[in-house]
């Protein structure tokens, strides 16, 4: 390993297709970086068996296991200092992060979210929810953002966003589907583009330097 590529460190809650085809990106194909631990707020998660397969530490860190929010805190930031962590990967992560972790890592921490934020976004606002809600509304045009993360769930500056259509057939399942489809398909190039440092931010608005 190239000793300036970056370390990663992505988290999960749940399947981990978001993480997985990142991988399989960083694998086969000449990107700066590395993900090098995997940290997922269940036990269950089926990613923590994607992680082994690669061969990427993984740890589970449950806020219920601890005390109170410090401790909990601690936990993850002693983590990720153990690992030198230089970007944090949120893919399908249901949990907040703590102000701290935020604060340590500012412009340094994304999110994907399966729709066109500021619309659909928030707190319970996550997974199958977001597509009922947007067929609820009789939204022509979904699709995918990716942002970095500050105090406030899905608020922070917009790195990238990715248009879907809506089809008049659609149940929430498929339209969750060709979401994802897409999701694949700007995550890596983002963690391609921020690895390569090409991601600056100004006033709060996000250039990328292609
Ligand atoms: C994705 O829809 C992502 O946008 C959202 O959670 C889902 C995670 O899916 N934040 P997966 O675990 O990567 O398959």
């Amino acid at each position: 390993m190239n000793a300036n590529k970056k370390k990663l460190a992505v988290f999960v809650s749940g399947t981990g297709t978001n993480f997985e085809t990142v991988q399989e990106f960083i694998l086969n194909n000449n990107v700066n970086g590395k993900i090098i631990l995997l940290i997922s707020s269940r036990q269950d998660a089926l990613a923590l068996k994607k992680a082994e397969k690669y061969g990427i530490d993984s740890c589970v860190i449950q806020q219920e296991d601890y005390d109170n929010i410090e401790s909990y805190t601690n936990e993850m930031l002693n983590k990720l200092e153990q690992y030198n962590i230089d970007y944090i990967i949120l893919a399908g992560f249901l949990k907040k992060i703590p102000s701290e972790v935020i604060k340590t890592y500012k412009w340094r921490i994304i999110n994907i979210h399966p729709a066109l934020l500021p619309k659909f976004g928030g707190k319970g606002m996550y997974g199958i929810r977001v597509h009922e809600a947007v067929l609820k509304t009789g939204e022509k045009e979904t699709g995918v953002t990716i942002h970095f993360v500050d105090e406030i769930y899905d608020n922070g500056a917009i790195i990238m966003q990715q248009r879907v259509p809506v089809q008049p057939a659609d149940t929430p399942e498929v339209l969750q589907k060709r979401v994802l489809a897409q999701e694949h398909k700007i995550l890596p190039r983002v963690v391609q583009f921020l690895c390569d440092d090409k991601i600056k931010v100004q006033d709060n608005r996000v250039i990328i330097e292609e």
